[in-house]
């Protein structure tokens, strides 16, 4: 156990939130195109930097008491080599000497042949998209054509191999997915892999969110239990997703709901993006270089520093939908979710 003055490392913020949960986007690449997240068109893109870069970050996060790595993008499954750095990660230990939970957030595209490399590793756990189980309705959100079946795949091989729990995200939109509701609640019971639903938020490029398009808590609660009958079960302080199971315990869901119920004060996250900068909200409207101050030789204990300093100031919560709102400075494909 590494110990500062008897105490385990913990990162806190001013508002007293210990930070444990660090994602990583590898890149910013990705080979969807989905309607809540990006225009049709090529955005402009980030550099990514060198696996050696973030290892060196998620070392230093990890001394500093984070407990839990996500890989994000853009989609991380498209930058090579990265299985041998999820190998390199399964190596490191939190302050308190704990390995790490390590996850991963995917659109599955490219899964099905790498959830077996990717558990072999030492990834813990996967979270893949999929915001229709109707083939065609699925093809209108990716702007992919033929997408479905290869996500498909990737749930089942992820499943197979023990990346678990298996989380489904799907992010409703008004007019393009409420539908797939309950045909998701049917998929969750089948299938045997948690199915969450994600409020939209205002973190898109091609700026379509209005508060009309955000189908919330309340409506998919009711929608699903028309279906069948959901029991609310207990979740951790910090957890983006309230969670329920169906009253004959088959099939999980979950609700993500940042814009009806914002979970700010329980926030335990910090972001790196691909190029090297870090986010202390998906909302803020400026970021941190850490990448900058290592490529002028920072040593590990003043970026150590550094972290403890830009921790310090993460914001209260976010604004959406008010007045005083004020878009991120960069939009989800850059960030990672
Ligand atoms: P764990 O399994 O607990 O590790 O959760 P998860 O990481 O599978 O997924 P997570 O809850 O992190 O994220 C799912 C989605 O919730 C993201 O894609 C975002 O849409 C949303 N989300 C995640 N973190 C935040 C956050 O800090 N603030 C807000 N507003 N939304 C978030
Ligand atoms: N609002 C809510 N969730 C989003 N995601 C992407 N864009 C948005 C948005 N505007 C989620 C997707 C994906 C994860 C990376 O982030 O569910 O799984
Ligand atoms: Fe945390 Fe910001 Fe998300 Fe609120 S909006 S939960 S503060 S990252």
């Amino acid at each position: 156990m590494r110990e500062d003055q008897g105490l385990v490392l913990t990162l806190t913020d001013k508002f007293g939130r210990a930070i444990t949960d660090l994602r990583i986007a590898v890149t910013d690449h990705c080979n969807y195109r989905c309607v809540y997240c990006r225009t049709g068109n090529e955005g402009p893109l980030y550099a990514d930097l060198p696996f050696s870069d973030y290892l060196r970050m998620a070392r230093i996060f990890a001394g500093l008491g984070i407990k839990k790595i996500r890989l994000t993008g853009g989609e991380p499954l498209l930058r090579r080599g990265v299985v041998d750095f999820v190998r390199q990660l399964s190596i490191l230990r939190s302050s308190d000497g704990q390995p790490l939970d390590l996850a991963m957030t995917s659109n599955g595209h490219l899964l099905a042949e790498l959830a077996a490399p990717l558990k072999q590793a030492g990834l813990d756990r996967i979270t893949v998209s999929m915001d229709a189980v109707d083939p065609d309705r699925f093809s209108r959100i990716t702007r992919v054509a033929r997408g479905f079946d290869s996500v498909l795949a990737g749930i089942r091989a992820a499943k197979r191999v023990g990346l678990a729990p298996v989380k489904v995200n799907c992010v409703l939109m008004r007019g393009f997915n409420e539908d797939q509701i309950v045909p998701f609640g049917r998929f969750a019971r089948a299938e045997g892999v948690v199915v969450r639903f994600i409020e939209f938020m205002p973190l898109e490029e091609g700026r379509v969110w209005s508060p009309d398009v955000v189908v919330k808590l309340e409506e998919i609660l009711g929608r699903m239990m028309e279906f069948r009958p959901l029991v609310e079960i207990p979740r951790a302080r910090s957890e983006t997703a309230r969670r329920y199971v169906f009253d004959d315990g088959i099939g999980e869901i979950g609700i993500i709901a940042p814009v009806s119920h914002p979970f700010c004060g329980q926030c335990s996250r910090i972001r790196i993006t691909s190029d090297g900068k870090i986010r202390t909200c998906l909302f803020s409207v400026w970021e941190h270089d850490l990448h900058e101050l290592m490529r002028r030789g920072a040593s590990d204990e003043q970026l150590a520093d550094f972290i403890r300093t830009v921790v310090i100031s993460k914001e209260a919560r976010h604004h959406i939908g008010e007045p005083d709102f004020l878009p991120a400075s960069r939009t989800m494909v850059h960030i990672g979710g």
